[in-house]
């Protein structure tokens, strides 16, 4: 089992997640979304919002960070991420979970989860941008207002090359209101040949185990949770022992 951090803009920056990190128990991060519109964005912007590109992508604790990039445009997101391969970053994951309206305005994030296609051409466009090693990842919701295309937006995403999933078991429109629906997540895993990824409402142990029975994901995704309490997910090889520690001050 793996456990990779959230990407939280604003929040989860390289000071987090170098604490979190020394913490332990973390197997990835992700960066916080940046942003591409329509400019090819320079190096300093990508090692402001990851600093950890000239540590070999890795935070100082030694665990890897994925960068990752935000927009529609595949012919922008390409080039963008084609030089952000130069930085040689861990990975490089695309963000379609964002519900900020600015960033839906634009058709990027969450939006794109209504138009299948558009995913398929900048998953591919960005794919053939970097060098093959590279590892393409997606983050992704269930959809925009429902869930209907949940399966369709997925395999948009791993057939144009995506290898790896991060589910956000909820739709744009449900926010972050619990319940995510962890109980969904078999329904993308059986049309993917790629791992997936489970995330949403995860604050405590119990919550950890319930839904990687509930998803059948063996790797979790933790975000609020794992700020909230760093300390429940140590030590890393024994994560469900420390049930006694836990509290939910966000509730
Ligand atoms: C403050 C904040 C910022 C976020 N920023 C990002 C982001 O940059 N990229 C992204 O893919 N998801 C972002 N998310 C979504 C989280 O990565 C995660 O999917 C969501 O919080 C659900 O997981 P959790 O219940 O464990 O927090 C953000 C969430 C929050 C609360």
């Amino acid at each position: 089992m793996r456990l990779l951090l959230a990407p939280m803009e604003g929040l989860l920056d390289f000071v987090l997640r170098d604490v979190l990190t020394r913490v332990g128990g973390v197997d990835r991060c992700v960066s916080e979304f940046i942003r591409v519109s329509g400019s090819l964005l320079p190096d300093r912007v990508f090692l402001g919002y990851m600093p950890e590109l000239l540590n070999g992508s890795k935070t100082l604790a030694g665990v890897p960070v994925r960068a990752q990039l935000l927009g529609s445009d595949p012919g922008y997101m390409a080039a963008n991420a084609a030089n952000l391969a130069r930085l040689n970053p861990e990975g490089i994951d695309l963000n379609f979970g964002c519900p900020a309206k600015t960033v839906n305005r634009h058709g990027g994030g969450a939006s794109m989860l209504q138009d299948p296609e558009s995913i398929a051409k900048l998953v591919a466009a960005v794919r053939q941008a970097v060098p093959a090693h590279l590892p393409v990842s997606a983050k992704m919701r269930m959809g925009f207002n429902d869930k209907s295309l949940m399966r369709e937006c997925a395999l948009a995403m791993v057939e144009n090359g995506a290898c790896e999933l991060v589910v956000h078991a909820r739709t744009k429109v449900e926010g972050y209101r619990p319940p995510a629906y962890w109980e969904l997540i078999p329904d993308i895993k059986a049309v993917v040949k790629v791992p997936v990824v489970a995330n949403g409402e995860i604050w405590t142990v119990q919550e950890a185990l319930r839904c990687r029975e509930q998803s059948g994901c063996d790797d979790l995704m933790l975000g609020r949770g794992s700020v909230a309490d760093p300390g429940w997910r140590w030590p890393c090889a024994r994560p469900w022992r420390r049930e006694r520690h836990l509290r939910r001050p966000y509730r």
